[in-house]
């Protein structure tokens, strides 16, 4: 059997261990021959890199290992990069959440206008590590979790249509799994129809391989309990605030109960609710850092001085599960049906071609094939529009430097009451991002 050369950029990633857990844990669907981690923080990579070295020298000695900032090092004679950056790292993400929170307007990673800032920072970071990929492994594949998946799929679209590089998130894949718990099955036994944006969707079917249909089964249990079930479903999303993001699914389902909605659309359909429970001090960058963060890195830390990886702490997620998986589908033809981030073309009838869109799509070796979703109501439709437009102008403002559209961006998203609170936000947002923005006139 073939066997694979990955990277994985973003190599100081806290998903990192996770990624190589799962990695050697399937050596044997998806064979490994090297294994490499990239990152332009040497000292951050570096605690998990000396910590993984460890592992790998005891667990899979055959597969080559190391860790680098040098992208030539890291890209050449790659067949897979799973690429996980976060440019401008939590400190940011904090600015992302704690600025607009300052203006009464939603504070998140990936929604509003934290989203949109973080957008405007991962342009060029993603830009760059797909071109060492194709300079260094010009068939290499990108696999990216890079966030905000939606904006960076947009950009994606417009500045590398040709590359190979394909968008995902991991929440469909969560979410199915509480699925599968509500109904006693396991998610590789179902199969979903999905349409939306990323953290922006619906399930409209959620059937078995009989083709039977759960739909109206788990729609009976979120509109009582949300997503929240009994059972520990996962180490992700496990933290209180996901508990209650979880639990919220219940009044988005209230909202239009036709479909089972992604607990993303929280920021959007509740947006004044989610602002007053939040603390403007204590956002969810804090609970990583003190939390997911720290685990990662004390887990780490531990195996560096006890010299040994036994009973380590690292475990392995659904997150991990997927990006594996997909590796796997393109790697061996398999045709495995997965939701992905493509260009719609069709897939929502009533959509735009040129849309990033997240559907069901069949994987194999030429990548995502997307599977019609037919027509779709005025609600999601309108709601969807209006979003999608936010993305491509921020990616136009991005490319054009053009803070008129950026302040339209913000100036059209839902999350933000008016033109004028937009230009206050976005003047804040300049201030602080600094070098990582481009200039904006
Ligand atoms: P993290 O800060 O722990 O890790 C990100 C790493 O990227 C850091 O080590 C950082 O130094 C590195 N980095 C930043 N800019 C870089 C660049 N230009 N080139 C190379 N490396 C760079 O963050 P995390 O919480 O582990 O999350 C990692 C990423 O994965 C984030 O973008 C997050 O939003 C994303 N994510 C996405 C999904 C999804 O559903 N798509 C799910 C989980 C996480
Ligand atoms: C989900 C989303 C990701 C997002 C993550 C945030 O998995 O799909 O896109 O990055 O949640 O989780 P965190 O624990 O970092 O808040
Ligand atoms: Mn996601």
């Amino acid at each position: 059997m073939k066997k694979f050369s990955v990277v994985i950029a973003g190599g100081g990633s806290t998903f990192t261990p996770g990624i190589v857990m799962m990695l050697l844990d399937n050596k044997d669907r998806f064979p490994l021959r090297s294994l490499r981690l990239y990152d332009n923080d040497a000292e951050r990579q570096g605690v998990l890199g000396e910590a993984l070295a460890i592992l790998l020298k005891e667990q899979a000695p055959d597969v080559e290992f190391l860790y680098t900032t040098d992208p030539e090092v890291a890209f050449t004679d790659t067949d897979f990069c799973m690429a996980h950056i976060r440019v401008g790292k939590y400190a940011m993400r904090e600015q992302d959440e704690k600025i607009p929170l300052k203006h009464g307007v939603i504070g998140q990673e990936t929604c509003g206008p934290g989203g949109l800032a973080y957008g405007m920072r991962s342009i060029s970071g993603m830009m760059e590590i797909i071109d060492h990929m194709e300079r260094y492994s010009p068939n290499c594949w990108m696999l990216n979790y890079s966030n905000p998946a939606a904006i960076v799929a947009e950009a994606c679209r417009v500045l590398r249509p040709n590359s190979k590089v394909l968008n995902i998130c991991d929440m469909p894949v969560g979410t199915l799994r509480r699925m599968s718990q509500i109904i006693g099955k396991q998610p590789k036994e179902l199969d979903v129809r999905y349409f939306g944006l990323n953290h922006f969707g619906w399930w409209t079917s959620v059937k078995d391989k009989e083709g039977n249909e759960y739909i109206d089964q788990i729609r009976d249990y979120v509109a009582e309990n949300g997503y929240l079930t009994q059972v520990e479903v996962d180490t992700q999303h496990m933290d209180e605030s996901w508990q209650a993001t979880h639990k919220k699914a219940k009044d988005l389902l209230e909202v239009d109960n036709r479909f089972l909605p992604n607990t993303y659309l929280k920021y959007y359909l509740f947006p004044d609710e989610e602002v007053a429970h939040s603390n403007a001090d204590y956002t969810r960058a804090n609970e990583v850092m003190a939390g997911r963060e720290k685990t990662v890195f004390d887990a780490a830390r531990k195996i560096v001085a006890n010299g040994t990886a036994e009973n380590s702490d690292f475990h392995i997620d659904s997150h991990a599960s997927f990006i594996v998986d997909l590796a796997r589908a393109i790697a061996f033809n398999t045709h495995e049906r997965m939701v992905m981030i493509v260009e719609n073309n069709g897939a929502i009838a009533n959509f735009p071609d040129d849309a990033m869109v997240e559907v069901p799509c069949i994987v194999g070796s030429d990548g995502p094939e997307p599977l019609a979703q037919g027509r779709i109501p005025a609600f999601h439709q309108t709601l969807m529009y209006q979003q999608v437009m936010v993305e491509k102008m921020t990616v136009e403002a991005f490319i054009e430097g053009s803070y008129q559209k950026m302040w339209q961006a913000l100036t059209l998203s839902k999350t933000v009451p008016s033109a004028k609170v937009a230009k206050e936000l976005l003047d804040d947002l300049i201030e602080v991002n600094g070098d990582f923005w481009p200039e904006l006139k």
